[in-house]
């Protein structure tokens, strides 16, 4: 039996989080969403990675290649068993959600869809999740269409369902928004798109974080995971893709290591995975990722989802008592994450004001222009909690935000 999550016991193991900023301040990081903290067992497997066994894998015949091997096969193992994945050949590694989308954008799309198909998009998606289909629209010619949000910024279903025609071949959604904070519910999505023929594509960018998710129950086609904004490192991350079809689709990128036999007029490909694996990969980045996970395992979900329903409880309660404060979405399930306004004032002036007080937030579009123009605003202000934040960081960053709004619109 896991122990009941603790935040203090939590993030003593984040070094970075007891660093004093240049100004004496403690840092505030409620910027989460654009990447997490590290813990020091991450940074301990990368340290030692570079320190005791740097080599090439799946290439040596020596030591340590063979221990760096066995570390990054192992780090597949780790990522398939926390993510309820029976078979680690379905877990491809790449470098985050957005290599992972064009991976299946241009390793799926382009060999199977046709002039004419449809592709379902959120409406809230980050420019990663429609940039690649823009791109298949203008060099296939296959139709975008739009689910619309409703007016609290969840997916209007009825909408979804009546967008299906016998041409929809897939729908590509995200799991956790990173501008409203929508956890949309993608097992119903999933099933819905199953049932009218199509296969679902999910954006997990920020899924990590959130809790463990069971791709065997969500039952998606393909799943797109960053590593970097669930405690693993940068440059780290996962496609999970159905064996079947990651057996059908081409490479998008070609190379070493992924082949079988290579002659001057054609190649054979590795199965799945190795053969989306081309090049040298990030092999410490992908080392660091297994131990992220191992370290999540080690997580007892109940009580931190428990923790991090309290902190959204307690930011939302903190941002309405703020006059003159516009927020946007209210979603039946929303992460511990909030974009806001303070009305006249820029975004990147409210974000410099809290980070001159040691107040890490994002500002701006946040990749993710297409909703910016369904809220009607050039960006905004996001709050975007972790595991890590305690609730007397949220009534620091409240404080703060009411003091900017005195210094820039008065009493
Ligand atoms: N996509 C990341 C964010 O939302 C970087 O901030």
């Amino acid at each position: 039996m896991k122990r009941e999550f603790s935040v203090e016991n939590f993030r003593e193991q984040f070094p970075i989080l007891h660093k004093p900023l240049k100004n004496g301040k403690r840092l505030v990081y409620l910027d989460n969403s654009a990447t997490t903290q590290k813990p020091q067992c991450v940074i301990d497997r990368i340290v030692e990675f570079y320190s005791q066994y740097n080599s090439n894998v799946h290439r040596g015949m020596y030591e340590f290649s063979e221990r760096a091997t066995g570390e990054y096969e192992s780090a597949r193992l780790k990522v398939a068993n926390y993510f309820g994945v029976k078979n680690p050949d379905e877990i491809v590694f790449v470098s985050g959600a957005t290599d992972a989308i064009n991976l299946v954008a241009y390793g799926y799309g382009r060999k199977f869809l046709a002039p004419g198909d449809e592709v379902l998009i959120g409406a809230a998606e980050h420019h990663a999740n429609y940039l690649p289909w823009q791109v298949l629209e203008r060099e296939i010619g296959i139709v975008r269409k739009i689910i619309p949000l409703d007016g609290n910024g969840d997916i209007d279903m009825e909408a979804y369902e009546n967008l299906f025609s016998s041409r929809t071949k897939l729908v590509a959604i995200q799991h956790i928004g990173n501008v409203i904070g929508a956890v949309n519910d993608i097992k119903n999505l999933a099933k819905i798109a199953h049932a009218n023929g199509a296969k679902i594509l999910v954006d997990g960018a920020c899924s990590m974080a959130s809790g463990k998710v069971n791709l065997s129950d969500v039952d998606c086609d393909f799943f797109a995971c960053s590593g970097h904004k669930g405690f693993a490192p940068t440059g780290s991350g996962f496609l999970f893709g159905k064996y079947e079809l990651l057996s059908e689709m081409s490479p998008h990128r070609t190379g070493g290591n992924a082949v079988i036999r290579v002659t001057f007029q054609e190649t054979t490909f590795k199965p799945p995975p190795a053969k989306f694996e081309a090049g040298t990969q990030n092999i410490s980045a992908v080392i660091g990722l297994g131990e992220a996970v191992a370290f999540l395992d080690g997580v007892d979900w109940e009580s931190a989802r428990r923790h991090m329903a309290t902190l959204a409880d307690h930011c939302r309660e903190g941002l309405r008592s703020i006059g003159g404060i516009t927020t946007y979405g209210a979603p039946k399930n929303q992460t511990c994450l909030f974009s806001f306004n303070l009305n006249g004032v820029h975004a990147h002036d409210v974000a410099t004001y809290l980070g001159n007080s040691g107040i890490a937030v994002r500002a701006g579009t946040h990749c993710a222009q297409p909703l910016m123009q369904i809220l009607g605003v050039p960006g905004t202000v996001r709050i975007s909690m972790g595991l890590y934040n305690t609730i007397g960081e949220i009534d620091v960053a409240i404080d703060t935000i009411e003091n900017c709004r005195r210094a820039f619109i008065g009493n």
